[in-house]
Parts: structure tokens; sequence; C-alpha cells
């Protein structure tokens, strides 16, 4: 099944619980599924975006507000339950919140991740390398929203204080 019946859209904060079991069982450990709650709890401008199949919630990526940078957002965490990996999904999720966070007039996008996956979805380290960050190199990513947004641009990026408690 390629995920046809899969509904992707905005989580809403009563959906924070069972966002939690799809990165528990995605990552196998407790540090990502934590996160969403403390970064939604803390008051953060987020974009949270959820896939359904039915009644059952399969992934959830969430984009977060820097700051240090003019409307930029951190990507992740970002998964996909184990048994619907390798559909797609995640790429057409993290393509939702991409085009959500355009629409919302934010200007690039961040990232800490697997280049196979994020440069697919147009994620660049050489956008990334103006940014100061404790995980900088080569999978440290970005994304311009608005052209040349990154150009030029270097600075100290401000993550909330829960992704300290992650590798993010
Ligand atoms: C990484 C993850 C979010 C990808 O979601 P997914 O729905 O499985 O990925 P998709 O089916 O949309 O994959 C799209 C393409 O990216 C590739 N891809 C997926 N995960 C990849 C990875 N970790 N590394 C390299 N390439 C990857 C796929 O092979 C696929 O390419 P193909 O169509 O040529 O086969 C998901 O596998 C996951 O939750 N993994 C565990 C948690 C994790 O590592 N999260 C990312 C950290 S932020």
């Amino acid at each position: 099944m390629a995920g046809g019946d899969i509904v992707i859209r905005e989580m809403v904060p009563s959906e924070l619980v069972f966002v939690e079991t799809v990165h528990a069982s995605a990552f196998g450990r407790d540090e990502e599924a934590r996160l969403p709650n403390a970064i939604v709890s803390a008051g953060h401008d987020v974009i949270s975006v959820v896939a359904v199949d039915g009644e059952y919630f399969v992934a959830h990526a969430l984009f977060t507000a820097l700051a240090g940078i003019d409307r930029a957002l951190a990507l992740g965490p970002v998964a996909v339950v184990p048994e619907r990996q390798g559909q797609g999904i995640g790429m057409r999720l993290v393509e939702t919140g991409v085009e959500l966070a355009r629409n919302r007039g934010w200007r690039s996008i961040f990232v800490l991740g697997d280049p196979g996956f994020y440069g697919r979805l147009g994620f660049r380290a050489e956008l990334a390398t103006g940014a100061v960050v404790p995980w900088a190199g080569p999978n440290f990513q970005a994304m311009e929203l608005v052209p040349g947004a990154l150009e030029g641009w270097s600075g100290v990026l401000v993550y909330p204080a829960a992704f300290e408690q992650t590798d993010h």
C-alpha cells in the first residue's frame, strides 16, 4: 500500500499524546517523543503536521521558530511509525509543512538529519554554513523559502531550550 488513505494536516494540541507515541515507536527512545509537548507547552510558534490513517497517527513533523535570525524555523523531530516507513509519507509530511511555512511568511528552515532524505526535499548543507550551532557539519542543512534569504547571512541560531536535551 502506498499510503493512499493517509490524510496530512495540522495537529491540534489535544493530539500531542498521539504524536508522542509516533516518535517513541520510530526512534525507540523518549528524547524525541517528549520534545513536541515541551516545545508546544513552552508557547513557541510552531507548525506541527501529522499524517493520519483513519484513527491512527502514523507520522509527525514539527517546525519550531528559531531566534537569532529573521523568520526561520527548525525542522525536527520528524518520524513515521516503523510499519509505514518507506511509503513516501515522510516526504509528503515535510512537503506539507514546508508549504504551510512558505504561505505564512517564513523565510528559511534548518534541519539536522540524513542528507539522503532531506536533500531530496531541497535542503542543502551549503545554505547552513553561516549558522553557528553545536551540531554544524554535513548533516546540518537549510532551505530558503524566500530566494536569497540565507545569502551572506551568518550568526548564532538560538534553539528553544528543550532541544538541548536531544542531539538536534
Ligand atoms: C526518516 C523518516 C522520517 C523518513 O520517512 P519515510 O516515510 O520512511 O520516507 P519516505 O518513504 O518518504 O522516503 C523518501 C525517500 O527518502 C529515502 N529515505 C528515507 N529515509 C532515509 C534515510 N534515513 N536516509 C536516506 N534516505 C532515506 C527513501 O529511500 C525514499 O527514497 P526512494 O523513494 O528512492 O526509496 C522515517 O524513516 C523515520 O521516521 N525514521 C526513524 C526516525 C528518524 O530517523 N527520523 C529522522 C530524524 S529527524
